[in-house]
């Protein structure tokens, strides 16, 4: 999918209200931001507008929360669901605590934490106790030339994640303007993503016009050779990124628990390791196409094997073709890891997503720490998909080594499936 997008310098915002949303879903532990990556991301957007005299209101979504700025507070259908299955007397008190859970929301998935960063990041920043309710409209009414406010999280209103178009009237009310710099989230189409470009002029933000630029450039091209790295353990959540890829690449890398579904499509033995049976058709047809394509797919020649699925299970090396019954694969071998690792060094482009093993426990993390050191290593163009192998090129210091590393999971892989971005597609051509 190519996108020439109009972006914030294509469009006059001196002293006009600017609503820009974000993905300032960062992740949260002990009241303290772990990854501030994506707030980051977002921060030369703001600083141009506020440098431009724009009166900047900023919005975003944080986790999933409960809908609790409605006049009602419903539960979700999981919740419902988990309550149904209760004997009759009991359903009364736990819709009763559920909803009381969700009256917590307010404090856990409330955007104070972004708004403390951003201060501490030399952007004073006023949060608003709600979106698009009296203190949003006054406070966004009052802002001054220069001055950023926040809005609570917009996912506290149902209507944000139906993409109702009252909600997203009522946000582009508060403001002239319409940036989207939101990537994590440009493949949804939401009110505060994708609804409001219905009623503002709307344009991106550096942040997405980055991300678009370097992906659409590897994708449309590339500086070949062209290597794609995928991991994780489903070839089903990957079917469309190696359907679109295999079009483009010169070689494709698998790794991860999907490889062992292409390992039995082709009649191995892999143990216990994690198989799609209802998709192995689909992997015999991905490899024919790879071949027909003439791409060189590459699969491993060995692994790291474990009898349990467990951080400190016994482990041992052995070929591919040949994981004993009650042993499950967990991680690319040695060998393997020296066959990819020559294959990203030749590369011109290099695109990876997903782990090639079970990264987050140490004895099998080898694997996606050697693809990273090659990626880092390989002078190519280096773009990382959102996720996990986002977090382990961070982790393992490869950052500033990269071209790319984007601030999207689910929006890179439909970016390089090829999919529409709602949250792009809606914005003004150039
Ligand atoms: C993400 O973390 O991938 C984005 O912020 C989107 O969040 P979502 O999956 O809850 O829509």
């Amino acid at each position: 999918m190519t996108y020439n997008k109009k972006s914030v310098e294509d469009i006059d915002v001196a002293g006009k209200k600017v609503l820009v949303r974000c993905d300032f879903n960062v992740p949260v532990k002990d009241g303290v931001i772990t990854d501030d990556k994506r707030i980051v991301g977002a921060m030369k957007t703001i600083q141009y507008l506020v440098a431009q005299g724009a009166k900047v209101i900023l919005c975003s979504h944080m986790g999933r929360p409960h809908n609790v700025l409605d006049a009602e507070l419903k539960l979700d259908k999981k919740e419902k669901k988990k309550i149904e299955a209760l004997p009759a007397e009991e359903q009364e008190a736990a819709k009763a605590a559920a909803l009381e859970k969700g009256k917590k929301d307010i404090t856990k998935l409330s955007l104070k934490i972004v708004a403390d960063d951003l201060a501490k990041k030399g952007i004073p920043v006023t949060l608003a106790a709600d979106v698009i309710g009296p203190d949003a409209q006054a406070k966004a009414a009052a802002l001054k030339e220069g001055e950023v406010l926040l809005l609570e999280n917009v996912r506290f209103h149902a209507a944000e994640e139906k993409n109702d178009p009252e909600f997203a009237k009522a946000l582009a009310s508060l403001a002239e303007i319409y940036v989207n710099d939101a990537f994590g989230t440009a493949h949804r189409a939401h009110g505060s993503t994708a609804g409001v470009a219905d009623y503002l002029p709307a344009v991106c933000g550096y942040l997405i016009q980055k991300e678009i630029d370097v992906m659409g450039k590897a994708l449309d091209d590339p500086q070949r050779p062209f290597v794609a790295i995928l991991g994780g353990a489903k070839v089903s959540d990957k079917i469309g990124v190696i359907n679109n890829l295999i079009e483009k690449v010169d070689t494709l890398i698998i790794g991860g628990g999907m490889a062992y579904t292409f390992f039995r499509a082709m009649g191995c033995s892999t143990g216990t390791s994690l198989c799609e049976e209802d998709k192995l058709d689909l992997a015999r047809e991905l490899l024919a196409k790879a071949r027909a394509k003439g791409v060189n797919f590459l699969l491993p020649v060995d692994n790291i094997i474990a009898r349990e699925y467990k951080e400190d299970a016994t482990f041992m090396r052995i070929y591919s073709d040949s994981i004993p019954d009650g042993w499950m694969g967990l991680d690319i071998g040695e060998k393997t890891q020296e066959l990819y690792s020559k294959s990203i060094a030749g590369a011109g482009t290099v695109v990876w997503n997903g782990p090639m093993g079970v990264s987050e426990w140490e004895n099998f993390a080898s694997g996606t720490k050697a693809v990273a050191k090659a990626v880092a290593d390989s002078g190519a163009i280096s773009i990382i998909g959102g996720g996990d192998s986002a977090a382990a090129v961070e982790q393992l210091g490869y950052a500033d080594k990269m071209t790319h590393i984007s601030t999207g999971g689910g929006a890179s892989l439909e970016f390089l499936e090829g999919l529409e971005l709602p949250g792009i597609a809606c914005l003004l051509d150039k």
